[in-house]
């Protein structure tokens, strides 16, 4: 569907809700460009573990983020357990933050707007946005995706690692004094636990159309 206008949409929630398909989803239906902050933090920790540098190396971390390039973010290489735990850790640190927020604020501010999805979108990145969701579905329903899509690729996995693992980067995603994961006051909250990707997708495209009609019935009518 083609929009009249700008429209920023920020997406956010804990790992494995969904949020990223949705979010896909939804760029893809508004033809809006799309950017997955997660992949900017991991881009950071997969830095710092491919030099074999300690993830608490506050200033080679703030070199990796300096040098995140937007355009090449390979989610393939950056998919890996490992690198998403290291994002984590990384991304505890404000002065990382700041150097991704500002990349990730000129990727929102193109003309025409933009779907970013991440922790602290509606919160710190884009806090006016013109729609909000805050995708959240129980700890066990998300570890159980992850499982599926670990499974259907070919891989193995022990359920209770993967639970344990979501738990943990919960804690700390939810924990960190900086931007710390929670939904913002004016976000649409959208729990997934019950809900197949389609229909998470509808009701989402129902909050924004909603929003889109509010909008331009409130601009002034043109004159002929
Ligand atoms: O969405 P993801 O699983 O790819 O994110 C990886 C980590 O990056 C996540 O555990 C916390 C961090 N992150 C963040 O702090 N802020 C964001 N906007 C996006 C991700």
């Amino acid at each position: 569907m083609s929009i009249t206008g700008s429209l920023t949409i920020a997406i956010d929630g804990p790992a494995a809700s969904g949020k990223g398909t949705l979010a896909r989803r939804l760029a893809d239906y508004y033809h809006l460009p799309h950017l997955d902050t997660g992949l900017t933090y991991r881009a950071v920790g997969h830095a710092l573990l491919t030099h074999g540098l300690p993830l608490d190396n506050v200033s080679a971390a703030e070199t990796a983020a300096r040098q995140v390039d937007l355009a090449n973010l390979d989610r393939e290489a950056l998919s890996a357990h490992e690198v998403a735990e290291a994002a984590s850790r990384v991304a505890v640190y404000p002065t990382v933050r700041k150097i991704l927020v500002d990349k990730q604020r000129a990727f929102a501010a193109r003309p025409g707007g933009a779907v970013l999805d991440g922790r602290d979108i509606g919160t710190v990145v884009c806090p006016d946005a013109g729609v909000k969701l805050f995708v959240t579905a129980t700890a066990e329903v998300r570890a159980a995706r992850r499982l599926r899509d670990i499974l259907s690729r070919g891989g193995t996995a022990d359920p209770a690692e993967i639970l344990a693992d979501i738990v943990r980067r919960d804690a700390r995603d939810t924990g960190r004094s900086d931007s710390p994961l929670r939904p913002a006051t004016d976000a649409h909250l959208l729990d997934t636990t019950e809900m197949s990707i389609e229909a998470a997708f509808q009701a989402a495209r129902a909050v924004i159309d909603d929003f889109l009609a509010k909008r331009d019935d409130n601009q002034p009518a043109s004159i002929s």
